[in-house]
């Protein structure tokens, strides 16, 4: 089968291409310059091109606090683009594999939240993505959106880079701890996508909404804590020699956060028969790839 992947040169785009070919599927992968989503035209064009079975959304606007400023252009991307898919999608009748986030709930639960809970989005991205997944459902039946969280990748910029970086430069650093939720490693939740379509592939897709992370829950405190033990562990050398645990309030940034989004996910392991990897195994096999690409 062929997949269609738009965003192709993101954290999770750049680990999806080689997973869905080495599951035996013809990726024909377009990073931004190569297909921009927010192109009504260009998707038209490129999907009658193409001609995929299916169409994978791994294209966003990820800039949280930035969003707070260029509403505008998150919507486009986040809204606008599946929208552009989802019609090209329902021209061609192949379904859409879309990836959405956390940030669609407010955070006031302190139960994992599972997909049919009331959305509640506190930023301008959880609205834009949320106003995504709506564009989408309203077009397309043949659907599966994976919420996700905190996600972290070989490739691109993310908090395990930064927390790797400050930690090299400072003696101290002050982590949020009143924020809680599951981090994950991009390459699981590719694999993750491979399974949701490999069953798009064998006919037989339980469409819908789903909500995927590694198993476990941590606080941004806690995720920089282990960035630096393992990185530690790997024989990365580090010059901080403590960690601060300090309140969202004394870290102010434009964007709203959930305080508590961790997913539940029995629904996702349940359709796909998924054993999801526990956040920190999968954060030391990250680092050991990033060390292993001389990154770390
Ligand atoms: N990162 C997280 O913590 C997180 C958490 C929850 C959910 N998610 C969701 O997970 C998915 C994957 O995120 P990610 O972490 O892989 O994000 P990412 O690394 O920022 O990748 C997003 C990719 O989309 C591309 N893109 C932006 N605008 C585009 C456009 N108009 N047309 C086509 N491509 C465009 C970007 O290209 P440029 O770099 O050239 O702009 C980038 O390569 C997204 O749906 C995101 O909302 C992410």
């Amino acid at each position: 089968m062929k997949v269609l992947l738009a965003g192709a040169k993101g954290q999770l785009g750049s680990d999806l291409g080689p997973l869905l070919r080495n599951a035996g599927f013809e990726a024909a992968a377009f990073g931004s310059t190569e297909l921009d989503i927010t192109d009504s035209a260009a998707v038209f064009n490129t999907v009658r091109k193409v001609k995929p079975g299916l169409i994978i959304n791994a294209a966003a606007y990820t800039k949280v606090d930035l969003a707070e400023k260029e509403k505008e252009k998150a919507f486009a991307v986040n809204s606008d683009g599946p929208a552009n898919l989802g019609r090209a999608a329902l021209e061609a009748g192949v379904p859409v594999i879309h990836i959405s986030t956390d940030f669609v709930f407010d955070g006031s639960r302190a139960l994992p939240y599972r997909e049919d809970d009331a959305t509640n989005p506190q930023s301008a991205y959880g609205e834009s993505k949320l106003a995504g997944e709506a564009a989408l459902a309203a077009l397309l039946d043949k659907r599966v959106v994976i919420r996700t969280s905190w996600v972290y990748g070989v490739t691109g910029h993310n908090f395990v880079k930064t927390i790797l970086r400050l930690a090299s430069e400072r003696d101290t650093l002050r982590v949020v701890y009143d924020q809680v939720g599951s981090p994950t490693w991009s390459a699981d939740l590719a694999s993750a996508i491979v399974e949701a379509a490999k069953s798009v592939r064998a006919g037989k897709a339980p469409w819908g909404t789903y909500h995927y992370s590694n198993e476990g829950v941590a606080s941004w405190f806690d995720f920089a804590v282990a960035i630096c033990e393992e990185a530690r562990m790997l024989g990365t050398a580090l010059k901080c020699s403590a960690i601060e645990p300090i309140l969202t309030a004394e870290y102010p940034v434009p964007a709203r956060r959930p305080a508590f989004s961790v997913l539940d996910k029995a629904k996702i392991k349940g359709a796909f028969g998924l054993r999801i990897p526990y956040w920190r195994d999968s954060l030391r096999s990250m680092l050991k790839e990033l060390k292993g690409g001389g990154n770390a």
